[in-house]
C-alpha cells in the first residue's frame, strides 16, 4: 500500500460517505466535511452501517472495521481542510453549489494539493475555473455503491497537468485498488454517456404505458443479465441525481435522448427520489 494521505471529502451523502469509507479502508486519514449537523450525522450513520455490513459479511474483522471508523473525522468547517493533500468534492450535483465549495476550499488548501470532483456530468473545466489551481483539478468519478463498484473514471480538463493525472491514477489504482477508466471532459464522460439515455428510455417507456415498472426491470435483469433493472437503478442513484445528470448532458449536447422526461421531473417534485426517500419507481428495499 502507498503512503497514507490526508484526504478531505466534501459532502457526506451517498457518494461522499462511500468515498470516505473506501479511502479510510485503504489506510488514509479522512476528514469528511458537511454543511450542517444533520447531514454530518447522516454521513456518519451511512459509513457506520456500511462498515457494520462488511463486518457481518466477514469482509472486515471488527477490529479492522473500528480502525476504518477511527480514521474518519467529521467536520462542519471547510477551513479544517488546510492540511489535506487531496480533496474529493462530492456535494450535490449542481454547478453553482460545486463551484462555490471548490472555490472556498481552494483558498485554504496547501499549494500542491489536488482538488478532485466526483461530478457525474458537469464539465471539469468549468469547476476548475472556480479555483486558482486549474492544473491540479481533476474528475474522480466513483460509482454507487462506492465500496462495491471496482472502477473510477478519471476525467482530465484541458488544463489538468500530466502530474495531476499521474497522482490521480496512482491513488485510484495503487491505493484504492480500483480500476481506472480515463475519460475526456465531455458531459457524462464514458459510463453516463451510455447509461443515462438507457435509464431515460426506461422512464419514457413507463410514462407512455408501454410496460409496467416491474416488467421493464424484470426484462432487463432476466433478459440481459443486468444486476438490477433500469428503474431500480434510478432508485439506487437517486431520481434527483438522474435528473440533474440528464439536464447537464442535455445542456451540453442538445440531443433529445438526454432530455429528462416529464415523469422524472414530477417524481422529483413529489420528493419520490428513490431509496434515499423511501420510494421511487419501487418502494425502497427494507434491508438497504
Ligand atoms: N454498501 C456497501 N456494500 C454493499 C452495498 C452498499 N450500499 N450494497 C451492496 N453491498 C455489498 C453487499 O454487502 C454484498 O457483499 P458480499 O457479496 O461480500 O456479501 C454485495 O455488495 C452484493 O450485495 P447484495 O447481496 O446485498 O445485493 P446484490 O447482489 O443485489 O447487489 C448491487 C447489490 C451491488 C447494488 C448490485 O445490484 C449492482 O451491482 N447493481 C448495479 C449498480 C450500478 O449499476 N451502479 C452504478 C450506478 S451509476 C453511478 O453510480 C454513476 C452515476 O454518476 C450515476
Amino acid at each position: 500500500m502507498s503512503e497514507p494521505l490526508a484526504i478531505g471529502v466534501l459532502g457526506g451523502g451517498l457518494m461522499g460517505s462511500g468515498i470516505a469509507e473506501v479511502c479510510a479502508r485503504a489506510g488514509h486519514d479522512v476528514l469528511l466535511v458537511e454543511a450542517d449537523a444533520t447531514a454530518r450525522d447522516g454521513g456518519r450513520d451511512r459509513v457506520a452501517a456500511s462498515v457494520a455490513r462488511a463486518v457481518e459479511r466477514g469482509r472486515l474483522t471488527s477490529a479492522d472495521g473500528q480502525q476504518v471508523l477511527d480514521r474518519i473525522t467529521f467536520s462542519l468547517d471547510l477551513d479544517t481542510c488546510a492540511d489535506r493533500g487531496l480533496v474529493v468534492e462530492a456535494v450535490t450535483e449542481r454547478e453553482d453549489v460545486k463551484s462555490d465549495v471548490l472555490s472556498r476550499v481552494d483558498k485554504v488548501l496547501p499549494e500542491d494539493a489536488v482538488l478532485a470532483s466526483n461530478t457525474s456530468s458537469l464539465p471539469i473545466m468549468r469547476l476548475a475555473a472556480a479555483t486558482t489551481r486549474p492544473d491540479r483539478v481533476v474528475g474522480l468519478h466513483f460509482f454507487n455503491p462506492v465500496p462495491v463498484m471496482p472502477v473510477v473514471e478519471i476525467v482530465t480538463a484541458i488544463t489538468t497537468s500530466g502530474e495531476t493525472l499521474a497522482r490521480a491514477e496512482d491513488f485510484v489504482r495503487g491505493s484504492l485498488a480500483k480500476h481506472v477508466v480515463r475519460a475526456t471532459d465531455r458531459a457524462g464522460f464514458v459510463v453516463n454517456a451510455m447509461l443515462v439515455p438507457y435509464l431515460l428510455s426506461a422512464v419514457r417507456m413507463l410514462e407512455s404505458g408501454y410496460a409496467t415498472a416491474h416488467d421493464i426491470d424484470q426484462g432487463m435483469r432476466l433478459g440481459c443479465g443486468h444486476p438490477m433493472g433500469p428503474l431500480a437503478l434510478c432508485d439506487l442513484i437517486g431520481l434527483d441525481t438522474v435528473q440533474a445528470i440528464a439536464e447537464s448532458m442535455y445542456a451540453e449536447y442538445k440531443e433529445p435522448l438526454y432530455a429528462p422526461p416529464p415523469l422524472l421531473q414530477r417524481m422529483t417534485d413529489a420528493g419520490l427520489l428513490g431509496r434515499k426517500s423511501g420510494r421511487g419507481f419501487h418502494p425502497a428495499p427494507s434491508s438497504s
